[in-house]
């Protein structure tokens, strides 16, 4: 009854409700990411802030984010997935709530800061949570559904900061739009939160725990009875080991995939993809666009992000991951080099254009969603939580690098420059997953355990 069969093929309809349910965490994510374009010109007047106070108002969020996606692993590990995600929906909404209701600048910095810690939890759990209650040969495609709800949040929130800001006169948006913007982030907070009462907590956790009886139950809502028993076999098999502790993680045993996640995680921000989602509106007017034809080619970026995140999703557990990142990394690399030979000869008009939306296509059919399925499922359960949460954080860290660097390399080294820089890292990246990345699609977390144990790739 729980499993509906699609062209002779089991497809278990909790795991997907339950994956939809824990990926509104991206959403929350995508929001946070987004709904600061809107506020900030507003908020710079509102406060009269300098250019430095401007990028730390922007960049809060991040640092908040670095800080939860550190915690996360080590509370996740101990208290359990379901009840950090619980902390991390209550920890975004109340960023959300004081982020409307600040009285000055420093108020503000902390209430994103508050909020960041709650985004930084939710996008290592999310995904992890995901990975840990999904059948192997679906599980690429569910944690997926992760960052098309990271894009959707990008995309939505375009058009709420639009839609608010076209309620009142300039002056209304100085002093209230900006707070509406903020303020309206609690609701998804708020349904994420109520939402989550429905979800159970991962079965491979309280395996963990020593929980069989209730893993069994839950695995077999979810999988089948049948495919219920052989994963539980699987865990107990690997179940001996004791949980592992942070000294662990630096062990040669775990040395490969650590490095792995962790080189991944930073690629997938230093090739340059939120120079395009935090200043896209700045690029295209350098491109000689005016200011209206500069946002609405930023909500084109919007659009082809979404519709080939949504492609990725169908292709992930047919071509593989390895196949996406190789594919994807070829085309960004040649993307960014036109990029910036667009920049470097004068070029204007829409040829930009047309590569930067090249080059956001091909990460979101590679780099977004890939590399959060990779680090999901890449680490032994034992220190699993820990592990993901290192890349994460260093996904993070990368992050802030980048968005707080790019202004100052496009004025110390100018436009074309910086974005070959972001074409040379893409082309080492190139390299890395033809020959480091391994492939992991149709495994079960069990059986890549075992394949970095015996060294095969
Ligand atoms: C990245 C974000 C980025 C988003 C864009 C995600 O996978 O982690 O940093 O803004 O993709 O779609």
């Amino acid at each position: 009854m729980d499993e509906q069969h699609v062209k002779g093929r089991t497809f278990s309809r909790y795991a997907v409700f339950y994956s939809v349910i824990a990926a509104i965490g991206g959403f929350l994510f995508g929001y946070d990411t987004a709904v600061i374009s809107g506020a900030i010109g507003f908020i710079t007047t509102r406060f009269d802030l300098q250019p430095g106070m401007v990028g730390w108002t922007v960049s809060s969020l991040i640092i908040g984010a670095t800080i939860g996606a550190a915690c996360s692993g080590v509370l996740s590990d101990k208290y359990g997935r379901k009840n950090m995600l619980v902390v991390s929906a209550l920890l975004f909404s109340l960023g959300a709530l004081l982020s409307a209701m600040p009285t000055g600048v420093a108020g503000l910095v902390i209430a994103r800061i508050v909020g960041g810690i709650g985004v930084g939890m939710t996008s290592t759990l999310s995904p992890l949570y995901i990975a840990e209650i999904s059948p192997a040969r679906n599980r690429g495609r569910l944690v997926s559904i992760y960052q098309f709800a990271v894009v959707t949040g990008i995309f939505v929130t375009f058009f709420i900061n639009a839609g608010i800001a076209g309620i009142g006169d300039d002056a209304w948006d100085v002093a209230y739009g900006w707070r509406w913007m903020f303020g309206f982030g609690v609701l998804p907070g708020l349904l994420y939160l109520v939402l989550l009462a429905f979800i159970p907590e991962s079965p491979r956790w309280l395996m963990k725990r020593k929980q069989e009886v209730r893993a069994l139950d839950i695995l077999e809502r979810m999988n089948g009875k049948e495919a219920a028993k052989s994963e539980l076999n699987e865990i107990l098999n690997l179940k001996e080991e004791e949980a592992g502790s942070v000294r662990e993680l630096f062990s040669p045993a775990l040395r490969l995939p650590l490095f792995v996640g962790v080189v991944l995680a930073i690629l997938q921000q230093i090739t340059g993809i939120n120079a395009i989602m935090y200043y896209a509106p700045e690029i295209f007017k350098q491109t000689g666009a005016g200011t209206d034809a500069a946002l609405s080619q930023t909500v084109w970026v919007g659009i082809v992000n979404f519709g080939f995140t949504l492609l990725a999703l169908w292709l992930i557990d047919k071509v593989g991951r390895k196949m996406l990142l190789v594919v994807g990394s070829i085309a960004m690399t040649v993307c960014l080099f036109a990029v910036g030979y667009g920049f470097q000869s004068g070029i204007t008009g829409y040829s930009i254009l047309f590569f930067i939306l090249v080059y956001v296509a091909s990460f979101a059919i590679s780099f977004g969603p890939v590399v959060w399925v990779m680090i999901s499922e890449i680490f032994p359960t034992r220190i699993r939580g820990r592990a993901t949460a290192v890349a994460s954080f260093c996904l993070w860290a990368a992050d802030y690098a980048v968005s707080q660097t790019f202004p100052m390399l496009i004025e110390g080294i100018g436009t074309a420059r910086t974005f070959w820089l972001f074409a040379v890292v893409s082309a080492i990246s190139i390299l890395f997953c033809v020959r480091i990345v391994p492939e992991t699609k149709g495994k079960t977390l069990e059986q890549i355990e075992r394949q970095w144990q015996s060294g095969r790739r």
